[in-house]
């Protein structure tokens, strides 16, 4: 137990774990059933160490839950309609159920097209506008990882949802919007933040749930947190530091040590939100197998 004073820890790493376990599970009953295993197909666009260092958990995570899985990596100067046509065989295949294109793409590229050029049943990240679509609508099918990973932990650390003030930092494709549908469909109350927000301090301590998702190192302070909020952190920054042996270490998003001492449960960097979007990605790849 914690200190009466001190934050409880949300244990990421644990909890997706007991997450890839039950998948593994599932898996086998699937293939127990006749089916072949579920497939997944990764692709991955140049070589952003942060984007190649995601894949490869998500391709190990996926070996361990029986899933099968290939990773397409193509050079940074790839054209987009390479792309496309690598995306319209897979979906095309009846070897892949899966197919998850790593974001960010390069500069050249644009995200919208590349995206909804997916088989909406194969998009395991959720990002297709018609998976976008009907989250909104509140009939979710494929949901992006990352919010669907903090909506299992706040249920699987017995948080409640319904009635109370989510304070969303970040509005992007990836975490904020879609997790703003999936916290409103809980019942929650929600008010979402951003770059041009007045007085975001203020609005952040008025948050039963505080999640901070914006790639900003340490933005969310003490100060800025009601006594006894969860806080959830979906940073993973890349701070410099000489004294690691690669060269930096990963903060979140949050200043955990300070939090930790007015929140009543927070999440930690490294092993909080981010093990857990891959156990959801392993969710989402037997989904599309049994949409298929
Ligand atoms: N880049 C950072 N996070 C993600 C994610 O969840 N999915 C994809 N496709 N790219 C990412």
């Amino acid at each position: 137990m914690p200190p009466d004073n001190m934050a409880v820890r949300i244990e990421g790493s644990a909890i997706a774990a007991a997450v890839r376990a039950e998948t593994r599970d599932a898996v086998q009953k699937w293939v127990r059933a006749g089916h072949r295993a579920p497939s997944l197909a990764v692709i991955i666009v140049g070589d952003n160490p942060a984007s190649v260092s995601y894949v490869r958990s998500k391709v190990s995570a996926s070996a361990s839950a029986g899933i099968e899985s290939k990773t397409l990596n193509k050079p940074e100067s790839t054209r987009e309609e390479i792309i496309l046509q690598l995306v319209n065989t897979l979906n095309r295949s009846d070897n892949w159920d899966g197919i998850l294109v790593q974001l960010p793409l390069p500069g050249h590229m644009h995200a919208a097209r590349v995206l909804g050029a997916l088989n909406p049943n194969k998009d395991v990240d959720g990002l297709h506008v018609i998976n976008a679509g009907r989250l909104a609508t509140g009939a979710p099918r494929l949901i992006p990882c990352t919010p669907a990973a903090i909506m299992e932990l706040l249920h699987r650390t017995g948080i409640r949802i319904a009635g109370r003030h989510a304070v969303i930092v970040g509005r992007s494709n990836l975490v904020g919007k879609p997790l703003a549908h999936l916290l409103l469909i809980a019942n929650a109350t929600v008010t979402v933040c951003h770059s041009k927000t007045k007085d975001l301090a203020a609005v952040c301590r008025t948050a039963d749930i505080l999640v901070a998702a914006v790639g900003v190192p340490h933005l969310v302070t003490a100060d800025m947190v009601k006594p006894g909020a969860t806080v959830i952190d979906v940073g993973i920054n890349r701070v410099g530091d000489s004294s690691k042996p690669r060269g930096y270490r990963l903060v979140g998003d949050v200043d955990y040590h300070a939090v930790e001492a007015v929140a009543g449960a927070i999440t930690p960097v490294p092993g909080g939100v981010g093990p857990m979007t891959v156990a959801m990605l392993l969710r989402n790849t037997l989904l599309a197998a049994q949409l298929q």
